[in-house]
Parts: structure tokens; sequence; C-alpha cells
């Protein structure tokens, strides 16, 4: 098997081809990383099923561990996590390595503000390019002690402080990242919470702290809390990632003759952009057999191929569909007309600036694709035409090389992918379950 350490995984997959049948893509890794953290916190012993076996969130899984919280598994997705109670954390033996893992990072540094013992949190090259200012500035003004590097990057040192007090809020970028590391230090601090929005971001903390027993108080873009309180086990049952079957989505959308359904996706409407944006494009996406999955609403997607035009991207769906842009690209560029995005600056400080290199990547492959400061303005080829093959640099994104294996649907040649391990990161099993949906992808020792 293939590990993350390897010297690298090549993609390289076959032009042509349809993409069929049922498939379950793994589990959401945004509720995954929470669904640890909570449980963690918890007073009892919580059951998590569908939790992604992924990089990401085992970084995560081994962080706690490494400060005293006793987990059995993963089985098949299955987790029993022994919640030590809010105050029942210990101080790591060393430094926490969260790898690629930005929710980690993030959603720690505000959880691990308020302890009464330091922390150490470090992550891979690119993790240590982002920016972490962004929490740990507005932790400072709730009275945390965190160290960043100059440049205000990672490694992170946590520093023990008296206590910590609630405030008052406006994020300034939209950032369901930063609201969530907030709400956790909130659970630690004196007094309400309060935070506003610019506009509307993932809520998968907010619903899974109402789950576990912890009241929070939504009205429009508003989130408070009040810190202090206690948390409750209960079980969680983790959706497919919707981010992950977004692959799946355009791949099915741009291939003729493809027929699809993904099982049990969540479609909470704070991620389900992709849908939106795919169908305003003319896709043929139907959801099936809706149902609520705890605090989290699922549905069957059934994908069927179409023709597709170019869009201009509503400035308000850019939150609600932030990690699916690598994807969405790949169907713009198979698409009839042009495909504009603004406001779309958070895609630099991505797993990469998925700006440049997705331009860079649709470049190679015969697309017109000029990138701007706040997104990327795409020449569609159109709804009969093929890319071209050829090779592309993911940077070590999980998401652009999945978004270029999708590509070889519509292409004229083979289209190879350079960096690829970190696939692994969000989406085990990528390779083979596309295999196994009709794509032609192997996957090479670099
Ligand atoms: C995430 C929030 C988003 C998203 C990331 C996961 C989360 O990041 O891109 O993959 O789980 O809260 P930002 O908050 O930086 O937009």
């Amino acid at each position: 098997m293939m590990t993350r350490d390897a010297a690298g995984i090549r993609f390289e997959v076959a032009p042509g081809g349809a993409l069929r049948g049922r498939l379950r893509v793994p589990g959401d890794k945004s509720i995954s990383h929470r669904a640890v953290m909570l449980a963690a916190l918890a007073d009892g012993s919580t059951e998590v099923s569908g939790f992604l076996e992924g990089a990401d969130s085992l970084a995560t899984l081994v962080a706690f561990r490494a400060m005293g919280v006793q987990a059995e598994g993963p089985h098949s997705g299955r987790l029993l996590i022994h919640g030590v109670g809010l105050n029942g954390l210990r101080a790591a033996p060393g430094p926490m390595d969260l790898g690629n893992s930005g929710t980690s990072m993030r959603l720690l540094a505000g959880l691990l503000a308020g302890q009464t013992f330091p922390s150490t949190l470090t992550g891979d090259a690119s993790l240590s390019r982002r920016p972490m200012r962004r929490v740990t500035e507005p932790l400072a003004t709730m009275g945390a002690d965190i160290r960043t590097t100059a440049a205000g990057t990672a490694p992170l040192h946590i520093m023990p402080v008296p206590r910590l007090d609630a405030i008052e809020y406006a994020l300034p970028v939209a950032s369901a990242q930063v609201k969530s590391s907030l709400l956790l230090a909130g659970l630690y601090a004196d007094g309400i919470t309060d935070i506003t929005e610019p506009a509307p971001t993932r809520d998968h903390t907010e619903r899974m702290l109402r789950a576990f027993g912890w009241p929070v108080q939504t009205s429009g873009n508003r989130i408070r809390l009040v810190g202090g309180q206690r948390l409750r086990a209960a079980p969680i049952a983790i959706p497919a990632d919707i981010s992950s079957a977004a692959f799946f989505l355009v791949g099915a959308s741009i291939a003729p003759g493809s027929d699809l359904i993904l099982e049990q996706v969540g479609i909470n409407p704070t991620r389900a952009g992709i849908l939106t944006l795919l169908q305003a494009m003319g896709a043929d996406i139907s959801i099936e057999n809706p149902r609520q999955f705890g605090a989290e609403p699922v549905a069957d997607l059934h994908v069927r191929s179409a023709p597709l035009r170019g869009i201009r991207i509503p400035e308000a769906q850019v939150p609600l569909a932030i990690d699916e842009f690598p994807a969405l690209f790949i169907a713009a560029a198979c698409a009839d007309g042009e495909t504009l995005l603004t406001g779309a600056t958070e895609l630099r400080v991505k797993e990469s600036d998925r700006i440049a290199v997705m331009a860079a990547g649709l470049d190679a492959i015969g697309v017109v694709a000029e990138p701007r400061a706040d997104g990327l303005r795409i020449g569609g080829r159109g709804a009969a035409a093929l890319l071209g093959g050829g090779q592309i640099h993911s940077h070590g994104d999980h998401r652009i090389a999945m978004a270029f294996a999708m590509a070889a649907l519509r292409a004229a040649a083979p289209i190879q992918i350079e960096d690829c391990s970190n696939v692994g990161t969000s989406f085990p099993g990528f390779a083979d379950l596309a295999v196994a949906a009709g794509l032609g992808i192997t996957e090479a020792c670099a």
C-alpha cells in the first residue's frame, strides 16, 4: 500500500469513458474533525459511524490520543471515543503534527487556548505556509497567548492563561474554521461569545454542539453561545462528504453516457453550493430520498451526463462551495461559453493557491483560463469539444489532483498528474472507487 510518505504518487488517467453505478464516497471531513473534538470533550462515550479514515481527520484523532483521550477504532468508519469532559485533557508529550490539515490546526488553536497546559501544533510544508493570524488575533483579544512565526504561520505555541473572556467579533472573511475556532474557545470563556459572519459558512460546529446539549443561538449571520457548560455524549452518524462527491458529480456530468448514484451524501445547505452551481450550468442532478442523519441532512444524488453552459458565479455562493472550485472549473472547461468567478480570494490560501494552480493546469490541457486577484475566468471548450491531454502539477493539493483526474473523461489524450499522495488526506481509496465507476486511472510511484 502506498502512503503519504512515499516519494510521491502520480495519477495516469486514460482519456474517455463514462461513470456508472452506485457508490458511496467516504465520510465528511469537516464533520469527522468536529466529531473527534466534541466527543473528546464530552461526558460519556460517543459512538461515531461514517468517520473519514483520511490523513487529516486521523491527525485530529492522533492529537486527542496524545492529550489522553482513549478511542477504539476506527474500523470501517466506526469509532468509540471515551470523552474526558470539558476539563479532562492533559498536555501532549510533544508537538502535535497535524500534517496537511488546516481545519485541525485552526480549530485546535481555539480549543486549546483555554487549557491549563501548553501545546505546540505543527504541520507539513503547505500547512506551515497558511495564514494563522485569522485565528490567533481574535483569540488574543479573548486573552489567549499563542505564538506564531514572524509571518503569522505555524508552528503554533499555545501557552496557558489564567482565563479567557468571551468576545463579540465580526469575522472579516467568511471562514467556518475561524468561526469554529472562536466557538470552541468560547466553551472555555467567561460570558457570551458572539460572532457575526459576513456570509453564511458551514455550520457543522453549531449543529453538533446542539446535538451534544450545548445551546447555540443563531439569528441571521450571528451566532452566540455561553461558556462554562457541559457536553453530553450522543451518537454521531457522519454523511458521505459532498466535497468528495463533487468530483463524481462533475465527472458524470461531463462524460457522455454517465449515470451514477452517490449514496447518503450530506446536503447541508451551507455546503450544497456545488449542487446549485452545477444545476445552474445545466447539470442533470436529482436529489433522491432526502432524509435526516442526526443533525445533518443527507440524500442520494443521481447524476446523468448533460450539456453544460458557462455561468457567472454569484459571490454569495462562494462560501457554500468553497472547496469545490477545482472540480467546478473542470465542469466550466467543458461548458459552452464563459464562466466567471469573482469574490474568491480565499482560494489563494487553501492547500495550494487554487486560482494559480488550476489556471496553470487548465492551460496545460488547452483551456483558456485567466486568473484574477479574486477569481478566474474560464473559456469553456463547448459541450461537444474535447480537452487536451497533458501533464498537471497538483502542488500536493488533493482537490487539484482529483479534479484533473475527472477532466480525463473528456480529454483527447492521457492526463498525468504529479504529486498526488495528499489525495489520502480527504479521500482514501479515490482511485479504486473511480476505477469501479469507469475512470481509467492508475496510480504510479513517482
Ligand atoms: C472547513 C472550512 C473551510 C474549508 C475547509 C474545511 C471546516 O475553510 O475550505 O476545507 O471544516 O471548517 P475556511 O474556513 O478557511 O474557508
